[in-house]
């Protein structure tokens, strides 16, 4: 173990990418890889504690039990299940997660499911409905992203997906293959600022596309001097937050998407945390920059119906300036035995019902029903910005609207979120620079939580300042994956953590 930190202090010193460089090398010893292997796999032992709580007090079923099992008992286990995890998300403990989750809301979701649950768009003919849903969803929020504002010769379209990763996946897919076919760009690369979704690094290697990233500014909004010098002749889109994931941060999307627009390349705003909240905080007065298809740079945008949209997991909007883009995206094939097939998304057979959940979601809103959600979440995020603000050892990064990350000068900013974790508190750790996030929802509007969260973050704060050296939990857990080198035994451990995941 010795040898192993003197190993990570020198590499610590160097640059990232002769690490990468080092890195490789010491994995192929046997001796390293040995122990690494071993420090990581008491790791794995407790996680797995932790992901499977359920263990030793439900059964479970690694082949199919012989004879079928009454239904009863089986919605009896389930209802069991959902009960021991509910309190927690319903209560406000969670960061982001489940945005609306008033029990009435969750029933007429479930109604509307209940409703389609056999339908699937890929057969179109059987379920029409489903493409009415969608393509009403589809202008409903091309109409609240401005599409307006666009010039008609390229009227604003899109597709429902599966997600904000699928609507990423997708545009960057899109992108790829526009640029490789209008200009000829076989070695493409896509203009990102660091703080942009992982999705993106996700597309950039599923799609082959180089990611060139730019810092963020002191703000923790794109660096635009480093944007325009990243922007070469193989770039075929630049990206930008509205807001980040991390620091809910809006980068200068009047600026990016200019910078596109001269370069003659597609500019994509990443709305799928913002898309269905910013434009109704503007109607109210708060100071939202323009992120739309008002900036002319706007190539596409992605806007999740799943999280402040309202809809049940599984739905986001993927937005195109013209249809002429959106056809990159569609998949087509006209030689195959199975017949003509054709599909807009990823997926082949789709659940229809989550398109028909969340268009009725938005149908039950309407635009009073946002703007009354949106402005509970903007003064409920604003009262717990101020608070946090108010405790010395903790700064706000940036200057957020509802997601808010704080870091401590003084403190473990880590140690803090696991006494939070402690008092029943999920929030986000995030690192680069070490901080941790809340975003803010409907479930923190209700009455007391706001309060109830900053009392126990005062609390968890003062006893990590009286404990500087005391490490519980995942604080040290976060602080190694923050801080360690060695970037493939960090991968390395996610992998076994998905791997636990799937373990009965
Ligand atoms: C800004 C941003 N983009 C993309 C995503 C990815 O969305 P999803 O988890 O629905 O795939 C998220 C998720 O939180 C996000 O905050």
């Amino acid at each position: 173990m010795q040898r192993m930190n003197r190993i990570i202090s020198i590499l610590s010193r160097l640059n990232p990418h002769w690490v990468a460089i080092v890195e490789k090398y010491l994995r192929a010893i046997p001796s390293v890889n040995q122990e690494i292997e071993k420090e990581t796999g008491s790791l794995t032992s407790e996680l797995e504690t932790s992901l499977k709580p359920y263990k030793n007090s439900f059964p479970s079923y690694a082949r199919l039990p012989s004879q079928g099992r009454p239904r009863q008992a089986i919605l009896d286990e389930m209802q069991a299940l959902k009960e021991l995890e509910e309190r927690r998300w319903r209560d406000g403990f969670v960061s982001g997660a489940v945005y609306h989750g008033d029990y009435a809301h969750i029933t007429f979701l479930n109604q509307a499911y209940a409703i389609h649950s056999q339908s699937n768009p890929l057969h179109s003919d059987v379920w029409p409905s489903i493409s009415k849903y969608e393509a009403e969803i589809v202008a409903m929020t091309a109409h609240l992203l401005s599409s307006d504002a666009a010039d008609e010769s390229d009227p604003v379209c899109g597709t429902v997906t599966s997600g904000g990763t699928e609507s990423i996946l997708l545009a960057m897919k899109t992108y790829r293959d526009w640029a490789r076919h209008h200009r000829g760009i076989t070695h493409p690369e896509m203009v990102l600022p660091v703080s942009a979704h992982a999705a993106f690094d996700k597309a950039a290697q599923y799609f082959n596309i180089k990611p060139v990233r730019i810092p963020l500014d002191s703000s923790f909004k794109a660096d635009l001097t480093a944007a325009r010098k990243a922007i070469t002749r193989d770039t075929v889109v630049v990206v930008g937050s509205a807001p980040s994931f991390p620091h809910g941060a809006i980068d200068p999307i009047t600026e990016l998407s200019e910078l596109a627009r001269q370069r003659g390349i597609g500019f994509h705003t990443d709305a799928c945390l913002g898309g269905f909240l910013l434009p109704w905080a503007e109607r109210l007065g708060y100071p939202v920059p323009p992120f739309d298809f008002r900036l002319s740079g706007v190539t596409s945008i992605s806007a999740d119906t799943h999280k402040y949209g309202y809809a049940a997991k599984g739905t986001s909007v993927v937005l195109y300036r013209g249809p002429e883009l959106r056809h990159f995206q569609y998949y087509t094939t006209a030689d195959w035995p199975g017949g003509l097939y054709f599909s807009p998304t990823f997926a082949g057979s789709r659940p229809g019902a989550l398109s028909a959940a969340c268009w009725a979601a938005m149908l039950s809103l309407g635009e009073q029903g946002y703007l009354e959600a949106t402005r509970k979440i903007m003064e409920t995020a604003a009262f717990i910005r101020a608070e946090i603000q108010a405790i010395p050892e903790l700064s706000v990064l940036g200057d957020p609207l509802f997601v808010i990350a704080f870091a401590s000068r003084s403190l473990d900013i880590y140690q803090v979120m696991e006494r939070m974790a402690q008092r029943g508190w999920s929030l986000n750790g995030l690192h680069k620079p070490s901080c941790v996030h809340l975003c803010v929802t409907l479930r923190h509007t209700q009455p007391g939580v706001a309060e109830r969260f900053t009392s126990d973050l005062r609390l968890s704060v003062a006893e990590t300042r009286q404990n500087p050296e005391e490490k519980t939990g995942m604080a040290p857990v976060y602080g190694m994956a923050a801080s360690l080198p060695l970037r493939s035994v960090v991968s390395d451990i996610l992998k076994k953590y998905l791997d636990i995941l799937y373990k009965v």
